[in-house]
């Protein structure tokens, strides 16, 4: 691995779990509740490894994931969260090349996720009605070096987007129903769409927004996550959890010629295994 130069991000992490982002630079020093560690200590050697503190208490240096900075970003608004993005990516097909929009940027949480999966050849267009929200947006993907993939637009979505022809397109605003003929102008057909509600109420006007714009293969999910704690000899769940984040909503976009798609997804015929896919769960058996 590469030695840590000044402007890396790295991941401290003390004895009891805390986690400290800082940006590496000469002279500079971490302050914690653990004592005090000299960026000078970490510059010009590899990460992955323990550096000490001045009252001698030892932190691991590592190289920031994808989620640590996510749930990094300096935020002003509610972020989308990890266990969501990362299943989005995937409904969306986001990948390296991909051409992909999403409406509002906020604090750029799901903006670093797209810029990351769709570089280097690829592109995000990140519309945001906020000033003030954009520039954040645009400081937090500059942070961890994707301001390259990422193009920032200070609109309103509903005059609609300048791309056409994308890949797909994600609505993290309070009502996506209202921009559906919008995101079926910007998408190619049969392209894929995605939003993300907080309540059951802005779930059912998408749906039948999605109903009314021509869209086909909707689904709507929830994700629940109960993260445990890893203690072998007491491995149980945590006491408290977020029990609630958002529902999921995918779909795509309006194909062209007669047959329309199946206003609901199906289930996807052959190889695939589980919920999704040809097997049924063994409690639904009978
Ligand atoms: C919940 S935040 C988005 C959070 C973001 N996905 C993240 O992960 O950090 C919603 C944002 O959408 C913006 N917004 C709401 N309606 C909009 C619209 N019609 N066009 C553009 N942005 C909009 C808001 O200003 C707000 O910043």
């Amino acid at each position: 691995m590469a030695n840590a130069q000044e402007g890396d991000l790295v991941l401290l992490m003390s004895p009891d779990g805390k986690k400290f982002m800082i940006r590496l630079q000469a002279d500079q020093a971490l302050h914690t509740h653990r004592g005090v560690i000299a960026h000078n200590a970490l510059l010009g050697a590899p990460l992955g490894r323990t550096v000490y503190t001045h009252l001698g208490h030892p932190f691991l240096a590592l190289e920031p994931s994808l989620h640590d900075l996510l749930m990094n970003v300096r935020r002003t608004t509610q972020i989308m969260y990890p266990k969501e993005i990362g299943y989005a990516l995937l409904k969306l097909n986001v990948g390296n090349g991909k051409r992909v929009a999403e409406a509002g940027s906020g604090s750029g949480a799901l903006t670093i996720a797209l810029a990351h999966a769709v570089s280097p050849d690829g592109r995000v267009y990140s519309y945001e009605v906020r000033e003030d929200m954009l520039n954040l947006a645009r400081k937090n993907v500059d942070r961890v070096g994707l301001l390259p993939y990422v193009e920032f637009k200070l609109r309103d979505i509903a005059e609609g987007l300048d791309e056409t022809d994308l890949d797909a397109c994600f609505l993290d605003v309070r009502e996506p129903w209202q921009y559906l003929e919008q995101v079926s102008r910007a998408v190619k057909p049969g392209g894929f769409f995605g939003a993300l509600v907080p309540t059951a109420n802005q779930v059912i006007d998408t749906l039948l927004g999605l109903q009314r714009a021509g869209f086909g293969a909707v689904e709507v999910e929830e994700l629940i996550m109960r993260p445990y704690k890893p203690v072998p000899g007491r491995l149980r769940p945590v006491d408290r959890m977020v029990a609630h984040t958002g529902y999921l909503i995918f779909a795509r976009t309006p194909t062209v010629g007669e047959a329309a798609l199946p206003a609901e997804a199906g289930q996807v015929e052959g190889e695939a295994a589980g919920p999704e896919g040809g097997e049924t769960p063994a409690d639904e058996q009978g």
